[in-house]
């Protein structure tokens, strides 16, 4: 039998993705990126978000099926982000993800934002499988989820604060670097001394939850003081100890995950995995432990639809299609 072609749309925050997927094979993965709309604000504005989403999608949708050379009649299944997410950007992809399966006659698959990252690693690696513990880390949100089998997500720890992302912006917003944070400080990092600062590891006595809230105040006071003492250290060494702080804190919970449970296979997903420095702390600490690491490459690992055509296609195998009537939710939680 052959592998199912399915159509990915997302659009949940500031990125409009559209991918065709024949099985799990990327036959084409476009992007339309508003950052350059959302800079100049030094973050996301939801109507504009909304409104660049409306532009981009038809010919976005267009462009991923002439480069996977697929007519829209071929498609087995249109998937689409319903939530988590901005409402309006949501609803923006799902009303149109859901008119293109209606007028095809194919089936609907309202895709899980977060469970997309949690698929994406299939995109890259065929030998991922469950039992396997997945660290998701992006702008919104921050969860250790443990995978016991195919759609059965237990969430083990998440942020009780800022998610990972977002400490990574807003840090990288009050030092003036500009929208969105992480690249630019993981650009900035390079060269400079992880252990130049020591900020605050905080969350020691939960072994599986993040805050990211008191290192963004601990670098605030930390930059007013040494301004009012003239002595701010270089950019580089601010930059390198900011991510260090973010990323041992991820790796330390991701791998108290990996014991507790002992599986054998650690994933990632979320914009955060695009950082250089996690994903070399992650692979050193993987390798001690003697377990299988299996991270998306970096344009997996930031929000894309061939994650959320991914995600469809395992629900497209159980014949799982989403009502006509459905909606989006901008609140909606996996594993719940
Ligand atoms: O998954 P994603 O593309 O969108 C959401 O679902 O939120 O993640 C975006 C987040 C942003 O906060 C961005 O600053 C962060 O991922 N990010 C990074 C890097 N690239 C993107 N954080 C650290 N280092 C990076 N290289
Ligand atoms: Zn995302």
């Amino acid at each position: 039998m052959s592998e199912p072609l399915i159509l990915g749309i997302e659009t949940s925050c500031d990125e409009t993705g559209v991918a065709v997927l024949s099985g799990n094979e990327v036959l084409s993965c476009v992007l339309a990126t508003q950052v350059d709309e959302h800079a100049r604000f030094g973050g996301i504005l939801p109507e504009i978000a909304a409104r660049a989403h409306v532009e981009a999608i038809r010919p976005l949708v267009h462009q991923a099926l002439n480069q996977a050379a697929i007519h829209h009649d071929e498609l087995d299944a249109v998937a689409v982000t319903r939530g988590p997410g901005l409402v309006g950007a949501l609803a923006v992809g799902y009303a149109y993800g859901k008119t293109m399966a209606w007028t095809l006659g194919k089936p609907l698959i309202g895709v899980d934002h977060m469970e997309g990252h949690l698929f994406a690693p299939l995109l890259d690696h065929s030998d991922y499988e469950p039992p396997a513990v997945v660290v998701l880390v992006s702008g919104g949100h921050s969860m250790i989820v443990h995978m016991r089998a195919w759609g059965e997500y237990h969430v083990m720890g998440q942020t009780l604060d800022d998610a990972a992302g977002e400490a990574f912006d807003k840090l990288a917003r009050f030092m003036g670097l500009g929208y969105p944070g992480g690249p630019a400080i993981d650009l900035y990092a390079t060269g400079g001394d992880p252990d130049a600062i020591s900020f605050p590891r905080p969350m020691q006595g939960r072994p599986y939850d993040f805050s990211f809230s008191g290192l963004k105040t601990s670098v605030v006071t930390f930059l007013e003081k040494a301004k009012t003492a003239n002595s701010v250290p270089p950019l580089e060494d601010v930059c390198a100890s900011i991510q260090e702080a973010i990323v041992d804190s991820i790796v330390s919970k991701t791998f108290n995950a990996v014991e507790a449970t002992g599986v054998e296979i650690v994933a990632g997903g979320g914009g955060v995995l695009a950082n250089r420095r996690l994903r070399q702390k992650l692979q050193e600490e993987a390798d001690r432990r003697g377990v299988n690491l299996l991270l998306p490459s970096p344009q997996l690992c930031t929000d894309n639809g061939a994650m959320i055509a991914a995600a469809g296609r395992y629900h497209y195998d159980r014949g799982v299609f989403t009502p006509w009537g459905s909606d989006v939710d901008p609140n909606l939680k996996i594993g719940q």
